[in-house]
């Protein structure tokens, strides 16, 4: 099968990487370019946001499966357009994307449906949201801008002024564009951090798989938070007993719930959870891949990912048994200097960059200069990726073995991924 693959990241070479396995696969084209990728598949420039853009190509090139990696075109309606011309897509059509698109209308579909999450209230008043936090103990909410902002839009405020002001760049600065018209006021969870990942299929959900993300910039979780520094995936991160409370208590009730809401779900779902003492509970869905937990967890996937992403396309996920193997595997994200704030690209990039077998560098914000050499185009660079069958120990030491020998101007590094897993 020709298949078409919508994203440039790490998250999408680790997709195209994985697919590319697959013996049913022939032919891979992902837009837009990536030098990493471009090893495993023709590429093209059209940007993944724009969704009529990859419509056409899709049009023109005539995939039998287009894999959608991240939200904005989802959330904008690709998966529809692509529909409408009989293409088949994986990733969910924009009313399903709602979970991720609007925290709003997520949280509002789990009071509904009694699936555990934070008591929220949502505002499209700033004046009535400071209003109503005045009211609140100082350090008991969480602000989040309704609409996708990137990773940026939650703020844990410490203080009521922190809160004001997170609440008027969302409302009055606008600093997250529309997406911060309508914000949700939510109440504070703590407890360890879970991401949870099942292919979902309507009200078919697969076998789940957890993985831990590190979202701030600096070691201790010190620092801003970015897209994402590096994440680990191991058998041991959530007991099987844990992950089918889970299924059975928060991934089963909203696949079904979409699909009663008239929003039936096709594609990966991506449940951020806390494991608060009451039990787990949701503090956000995403409708794709994490970015960098997809590069760890797809040295995990044992099934044929071309095969899972089409059958959930075709609506037949329950005939093709989604496998995770038992291997730890480990993602150090190798950023440029500044980053997340401001950085320069440009960069010569050095270093072993191995593309397969246990141990590989995924590119990120990587491309060819005029020379055809590497160079970094990004905040996040490369992703230096390992599994071991045998300890997280082992996985770390190979991904970090990897990282080091990368060089650029400015390149850095977390040096506690998965530290406290071992
Ligand atoms: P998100 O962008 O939704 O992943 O949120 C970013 C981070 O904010 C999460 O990883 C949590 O650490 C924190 N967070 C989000 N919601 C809550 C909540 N209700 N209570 C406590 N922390 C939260
Ligand atoms: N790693 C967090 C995310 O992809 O949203």
């Amino acid at each position: 099968m020709k298949v078409l693959v919508i994203g440039s990241g790490g998250r999408e070479h680790a997709l195209t990487w994985k697919l590319a396995k697959s013996e049913l696969v022939s032919h891979i084209i992902c837009t837009p370019d990536n030098p990493g990728i471009a090893q495993l598949a023709d590429t093209d420039e059209v940007s993944a946001e724009d969704v009529e853009g990859v419509v056409e190509l899709a049009t023109e090139k005539g995939p039998d499966l287009v894999v959608v990696g991240p939200e904005a075109p989802l959330v904008g309606g690709l998966a529809d357009r692509l529909n409408d011309r009989n293409i088949h897509v994986f990733g969910p059509s924009a009313c399903a994307a709602r979970i991720e698109g609007s925290k709003s209308w997520a949280n509002d579909l789990m009071y509904r449906y009694d699936i555990p999450c934070p008591q929220s209230r949502t505002f499209e008043s700033a004046a009535m949201a400071i209003n109503y936090v005045e009211s609140q103990p100082v350090g008991s909410v969480v602000v989040k801008a309704d609409g996708l902002a990137a990773g940026k839009g939650v703020t844990v405020p410490e203080s009521v002024a922190e809160t004001v002001t997170a609440i008027s760049e969302a409302m009055e600065q606008h600093a997250f564009g529309d997406a911060g018209n309508t914000i949700v006021i939510e109440e504070r969870l703590t407890g360890p951090e879970l991401s949870v990942f099942a292919f979902v299929d309507g009200e078919f959900v697969s076998e789940p798989v957890a993985a831990r993300d590190y979202k701030r910039a600096y070691d201790g979780d010190l620092g801003a938070n970015t897209g994402g520094m590096g994440a680990y995936t191991s058998p041991n991160l959530c007991s099987p007993s844990d992950l089918r409370h889970i299924r059975e208590t928060i991934l089963e009730p909203v696949a079904l719930a979409l699909v009663k809401e008239g929003s039936l779900y096709r594609g990966v779902l991506y449940a951020g959870l806390m494991l608060t003492e009451a039990g787990p509970q949701v503090i956000e869905f995403n409708c794709r891949f994490g970015d960098p937990e997809c590069e760890p967890l797809m040295l995990r996937l044992d099934s044929d990912l071309a095969e899972v992403c089409m059958a959930v396309a075709e609506g037949r996920l329950e005939e093709s048994p989604v496998i995770w193997n038992d291997n730890y595997a480990v993602g150090v994200v190798v950023v440029s200097g500044g980053y997340p704030a401001s950085y320069q690209t440009g960069y010569p990039i050095e270093g072993q960059l191995p593309s397969d077998g246990d141990a590989i560098v995924f590119h990120a914000g990587t491309a060819t200069d005029d020379n055809g050499s590497l160079v970094t185009a990004g905040g996040r660079v490369l992703v230096a990726t390992a599994s071991s069958p045998n300890s997280i120990a082992e996985a770390r030491a190979a991904a970090f073995t990897l990282a080091s020998d990368i060089q650029f101007d400015g390149a850095r590094y977390r040096t506690d991924i998965a530290a406290n897993a071992v």
